[in-house]
């Protein structure tokens, strides 16, 4: 007899219609198309309109993904919002999606793990269908990191981007299941911050003449950061579900840079053909870049029914976690 456990029903994902180029970040800060792509893998990445919001985007992808598995947004019975970028501090972002959705007064959760918020999530939801606690849990991973980017500081915000993914979960028999999954962090504030607009530094005008407000990070920290926690997750993902690497049919990494991946990649011994590349086209968009290469594999046929899924995540905090997913 064949046990039900939670799995992805649908993934929908959503980017803004304008594309920015290296070239065109070239015409503010000091930079080339041949240095970003080099040390990044980023070609071009979308940037949303100044009236677009996060909660906009993560309805948009939540729209695709309720489509796809037939389910009106009232069939939804908790939201998490995975958001480093959110609307506001409160209301929530899943309070806003809630709203554009007319979902009824159903909890609304956002999970603040910058880069990893995605995988947080999804474990988070896992356990509420796996506990009988929710049917329909709503997983999205929305950004506008455009509007916490410093766009004086060259060897950031190359980086940034927006965009969002949204995922239903909920209880499936071999379908989409989530085998395991682990979540971690430790605290490094240096590696990767936002330093103003909570508490300890206040919004003022220091702060922003400053540029408080937006993304700090230290590169090379978070770089060799990566590439060892990649690898350590793919190796212990394969190890809990008793497979080996070679039977991971797609690694779906958050997408921080190329060179991070293949480094991580090689030691972990899966080829870059099972690999999931799409940051030349979106850039990083934090929480949303699985769920919308997810998209995009499933699009591209890249994916099999019964295929082992490998998702990844690195973010501020630190953070960081993987789910592994028998599609
Ligand atoms: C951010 C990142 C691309 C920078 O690449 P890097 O190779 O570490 O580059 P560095 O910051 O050490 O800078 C190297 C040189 O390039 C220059 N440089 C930095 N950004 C540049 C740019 N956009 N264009 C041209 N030159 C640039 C630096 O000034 C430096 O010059 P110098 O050697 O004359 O001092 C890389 O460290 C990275 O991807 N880190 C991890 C990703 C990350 O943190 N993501 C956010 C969280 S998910």
């Amino acid at each position: 007899m064949s046990e039900q456990r939670a799995g992805i029903l649908s993934i929908g994902a959503y980017v803004p219609e304008r594309v920015v180029t290296n070239d065109d970040m070239s015409k503010f800060v000091d930079t080339s198309d041949e240095w970003i792509f080099q040390r990044t893998g980023i070609h071009e990445r979308r940037f949303a309109r100044d009236d677009e919001y996060t909660s906009d985007m993560g309805i948009e992808a939540t729209k695709q993904a309720l489509k796809r598995a037939e389910l009106e947004p009232t069939d939804i019975d908790y939201i998490i919002v995975a958001t480093a970028s959110p609307d506001n501090t409160f209301p929530n972002t899943a309070c806003w999606v809630q709203q554009g959705l007319g979902m009824g007064d159903i909890p609304a959760l956002d999970i603040s793990t910058a880069c990893a918020g995605f995988v947080y999530a999804l474990e988070l939801a896992g356990a509420l269908v796996n506990t009988d606690a929710y049917k329909n849990v709503l997983v999205i991973g929305a950004e506008k990191l455009s509007s916490i980017t410093n766009f004086t500081d060259r060897s950031s915000c190359i980086l940034f981007a927006d965009g969002a993914g949204a995922a239903v979960i909920t209880k499936t028999e071999n379908r989409g299941t989530v085998i395991c999954s682990r979540n971690g962090a430790r605290y490094d504030y240096d590696a990767l911050n936002v330093a103003a607009g909570g508490c300890r530094r206040p919004a003022s005008n220091e702060t922003v003449e400053k540029n408080e407000h937006t993304i700090a990070l230290k590169g090379r920290t978070v770089y060799k950061f990566a590439v060892q926690k990649f690898y350590e997750m793919a190796d212990e993902a394969c190890k809990r579900a008793g497979i080996s690497s070679d039977d991971v049919a797609l690694v779906i990494p958050h997408q921080a840079n190329v060179n991070i991946i293949e480094s991580a990649m090689k030691r972990a011994g899966i080829g870059m053909d099972r690999v999931l590349i799409n940051i030349d086209r979106y850039g990083n968009t934090s929480s949303a870049s699985i769920p919308i290469a997810f998209d995009e594999a499933l699009a591209a046929g890249r994916i099999k029914r019964g295929d082992y899924v490998l998702l990844e995540a690195f973010g501020g905090g630190l953070s960081w976690g993987y789910n592994l997913v028998k599609w």
